[in-house]
């Protein structure tokens, strides 16, 4: 699968080792190629390129950017690009401010995730939220000594969600489906959660887990 990635930052580098190592082909689109030469040295079949690069490129896109930029570098990428793709969206809305108590804070409310927001600007574009609520450590087949560790995903398109479920099998994770785009209200307040231990305690190293009985 040809995978483009918007973003240069550690998800982009984790996630796109990632699908290098599973054998899918990348691209990662940046305004700041430089900022990826030693990576690119790790990684040398990679492709280095522009948003609007990553986004022709891409059979499948993922939206790794910081939260507040997000909008607009899908702008930037070309919506025409994206459109009728399957984008996976790693990214949380995050504010400009400190955390309080170790709690971060988001720019959304409870009522209106970042993704929502994304899919109503975009219709056309098929987002599936996954990834958001681990480090990007854990990203690429973890092991955890309690287990398969559980990622859930959301979005409206049921094809992009079956693509995206795929990759988070391929990644080592067990998938829980959790309905449309307004799961992601729910899922990016993970992100919140899963940060704590680490503010309080300097403690990065879990995930979640559904238990079913
Ligand atoms: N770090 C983690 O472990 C982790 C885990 C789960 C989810 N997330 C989420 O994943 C996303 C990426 O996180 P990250 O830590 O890898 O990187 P980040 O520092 O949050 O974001 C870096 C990326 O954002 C782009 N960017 C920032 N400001 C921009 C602007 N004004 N216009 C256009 N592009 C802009 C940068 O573009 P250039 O490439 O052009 O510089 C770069 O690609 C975030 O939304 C984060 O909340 C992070």
């Amino acid at each position: 699968m040809k995978v483009g990635i918007l973003g240069s930052g550690d998800v982009a580098k984790a996630l796109g080792s990632g699908f290098l190592k599973h054998g899918d082909e990348v691209l990662i689109g940046t305004r700041t190629p430089a900022k990826l030469a030693d990576w690119q040295k790790q990684n040398p079949k990679a492709k280095i390129g522009s948003f609007v690069d990553a986004a022709k490129f891409a059979e499948l896109a993922v939206l790794a950017v910081k939260g507040t930029a997000a909008s607009e570098v899908i702008k930037a990428a070309g919506t025409a690009n994206l459109e009728g793709k399957p984008v996976m969206d790693v990214t949380n809305p995050i504010a400009d401010a400190p955390p309080v108590n170790g709690v971060i804070k988001f720019f959304t409310t409870l009522d209106e995730s970042l993704m929502e927001r994304l899919q109503k600007e975009y219709p056309d574009i098929r987002f599936v939220k996954a990834f958001n609520s681990i480090g990007n450590a854990f990203m690429v087949n973890p092991q955890f000594k309690s287990g398969t560790p559980t990622m859930f995903i959301c979005g409206n398109n049921d094809v992009a969600k079956k693509t995206v479920a795929g990759i988070v099998n391929l990644f080592g994770w067990e998938v829980s489906d959790m309905g449309k785009a307004e799961g992601a209200r729910a899922i990016e307040p993970l992100c919140m959660l899963w940060c704590i231990p680490g503010f309080l305690h300097n403690s990065w190293s879990h995930a979640f887990k559904l238990l079913k009985h």
